[in-house]
């Protein structure tokens, strides 16, 4: 299943590099996602983007993988090549793209709480360890998963596994929501005191799904507050780079972006 918005954005890089690009939304049957592609493929289709839920079946179907797709588990990002079809993945550095050059935070040398364990969190984590973080604490509902998660990333930094009720006291510069929690329409408690001075509060979701994780955060002192958008956004422009060879400019395309939602 494709993004919404991603054909905008997809069609506003084209226009901005003058690239003849055509994406389009494409929706898979849950049993079929290899069946789509291969005709998608037989149809002329030179990438593709992926997101939930065939992200790891995309991965999967894949026999060239990058590092860091490999390291998440997850493609969002495919290429058909004369080797065969390649999966990368590019959402854990959009997101740190987001972080960076839209926000003005830099994980480097800070503290981090990712909340979720699955494949979401999983690519966020890869590309939050390479930043270097003083620390990053991974907390799920099911804590076994966070335990797993942090065992396989343990070699590219400090990541550890905790319950959330051991975080009371513990203040962290960004916390992360990676939980599909708000599309069951629940919201996440949190302890007090988890946002130290200055923090960001991140959804990785956009727009309404959003506003129930960022509502608590602001209640509980976050001082900042951002959904995804953004890194919806800068993982598109990695993945039309790896296509197209021409990373566009993304600030723009937000801004655009942002207007539309509004209005
Ligand atoms: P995705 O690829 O979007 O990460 P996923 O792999 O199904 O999807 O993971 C969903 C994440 O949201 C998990 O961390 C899940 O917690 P569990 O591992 O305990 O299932 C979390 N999640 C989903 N619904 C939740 C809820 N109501 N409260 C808290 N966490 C929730």
């Amino acid at each position: 299943m494709e993004h919404s918005l991603s054909p905008f954005i997809h069609a506003a890089f084209a226009a901005q590099t003058g690239q003849d690009v055509r994406y389009e939304r494409l929706l898979a049957p849950l049993d079929d996602f290899a069946g789509t592609l291969a005709q998608f493929r037989a149809r002329g289709g030179q990438g593709a983007n992926v997101t939930v839920p065939f992200k790891q079946t995309a991965f999967a179907l894949a026999n060239i993988h990058h590092p860091r797709a490999r390291l998440a588990q997850a493609a969002n990002t495919l290429l058909f090549t004369e080797y065969g079809l390649e999966a990368d993945n590019t959402d854990g550095a959009g997101l740190v793209n987001d972080l960076c050059r839209n926000l003005d935070f830099h994980p480097a040398g800070t503290r981090i709480l990712l909340l979720g364990a699955g494949g979401a969190a999983r690519g966020a984590a890869v590309a939050l360890l390479a930043e270097r973080p003083a620390q990053l604490v991974v907390v799920n509902r099911t804590t076994a998963r966070a335990q797993e998660l942090t065992q396989q990333l343990s070699g590219l930094g400090r990541i550890e596994a905790h319950e959330l009720a051991q975080l009371t006291g513990q203040a962290f510069d960004c916390v992360i929501n990676a939980t599909a929690a708000s599309l069951a329409g629940e919201s996440i408690l949190l302890p007090t005191g988890l946002f130290a001075d200055g923090s960001l509060a991140y959804d990785m979701m956009y727009g309404d799904a959003a506003s129930a994780f960022l509502a608590v955060a602001r209640e509980h002192g976050a001082s900042r507050m951002s959904d995804g958008l953004g890194m919806l956004v800068e993982q598109a422009a990695l993945s039309f780079a790896l296509w197209r060879g021409e990373t566009p400019e993304t600030a723009p395309v937000l801004q655009q972006l942002r207007a539309r939602l509004r209005g």
